[in-house]
């Protein structure tokens, strides 16, 4: 069995004598391609040890994804129909609760360093989710503000998983923690991107979603600095909303003409470079595997 299959089985393991059927199964079918386990493992030994902590990080992922899909009235999720569009947004807040809970209790079985590393990423996810709502709606060109949201939302729990892995393997805590919140910080660049450039079937979620969502991710703040004022109150007038056939020609136009999609993708490749630098001196081929795998995916 793989490593893999082990830490599904240990979070569907963690549910079995819960009350609600649906919890039972929300370990394994739903982990999706738990590239934070794969994370850990390419860092630390695999026992028992690490795959708890894969399985906590899953769930707390897991769960996170769960409530968020509530906040942005999400539909799909891993191309599958996400759980508050087949179960109601009571139960996904329950269920994201009960993961998140589950998570916390196991967490405290591995040791108070730990503990206190990956509770901190607990606290940058929801500040993360604060930004992302209270910004929703609004276009602004503050890279900055976008890559503290960034930071808080995905690069923060990549950070702890591979800085609690480091601790597990007894190797270079700081390198590996630099190398994770490098590689979130590309990871969730390249996801920004994707969202523009791909189609609905390969995302397993909406094309143009996050725009319409409201969200003003990377490309579109390159795309906002580019334009003259009255095409910034065109994007202004776009945001937020669906859009039909004409606008969104008009929006994926110019984030191609503009170059902003070019200039977003340089930018997650110098995340790339800097998680690179940051494990120099270790020799790890599947750290630097990982990096490719995650830029490189779908252009
Ligand atoms: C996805 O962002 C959202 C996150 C990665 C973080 C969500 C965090 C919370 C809801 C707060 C923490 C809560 C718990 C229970 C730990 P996105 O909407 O940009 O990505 P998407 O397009 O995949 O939905
Ligand atoms: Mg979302």
């Amino acid at each position: 069995m793989s490593a893999l299959e082990d830490i599904r089985d240990i979070m569907q393991g963690w549910f079995e004598d819960c009350a609600c059927e649906s919890a039972k199964q929300l370990g394994a079918p739903h982990s999706g391609k738990m590239l934070r386990s794969k994370l850990i493992l390419a860092i630390a030994p695999e026992n028992e040890q690490t795959k708890r902590l894969c399985a906590v990080i899953e769930l707390i992922q897991n769960a996170s994804l769960l409530h968020d899909d509530v906040i942005d009235e999400a539909s799909m999720r891993r191309g599958q129909p996400s759980l508050n569009a087949t179960a109601g947004a009571r139960n996904a807040i329950m269920m994201g609760d009960l993961l998140y809970a589950k998570a916390f209790y196991e967490l405290t079985r591995l040791g108070d360093e730990i503990a206190r590393i990956v509770s901190e990423a607990v606290v940058h996810l929801s500040n993360g989710e604060v930004a992302d709502v209270c910004y929703a709606g609004k276009l602004y060109d503050n890279e900055l503000h976008y890559l503290q949201v960034v930071y808080d939302k995905t690069a923060s729990l990549l950070r702890a998983s591979s800085h609690a892995a480091a601790i597990l393997a007894g190797l270079d805590t700081q390198a590996l923690a630099s190398y994770g919140e490098n590689l979130g910080m590309a990871f969730q660049i390249v996801d920004d991107v994707l969202d523009i450039m791909q189609d609905s079937t390969k995302l397993g979620k909406n094309a143009l979603h996050d725009f319409k969502e409201g969200k003003c991710t990377l490309p579109y703040i390159y795309l906002f600095q580019k334009l003259d004022s009255a095409q910034k109150q065109v994007l202004q007038s776009l945001i937020g909303r669906d859009l039909d056939a004409g606008e969104q020609q008009w929006l994926l136009d110019n984030l191609r003409d503009s170059g902003a999609i070019e200039q977003a993708i340089a930018k997650a490749r110098e995340y790339g470079d800097f998680a690179l630098q940051s494990i120099q001196h270790i020799q790890n081929a599947k750290l630097k595997e990982i990096v490719a795998q995650m830029i490189e995916r779908e252009f």
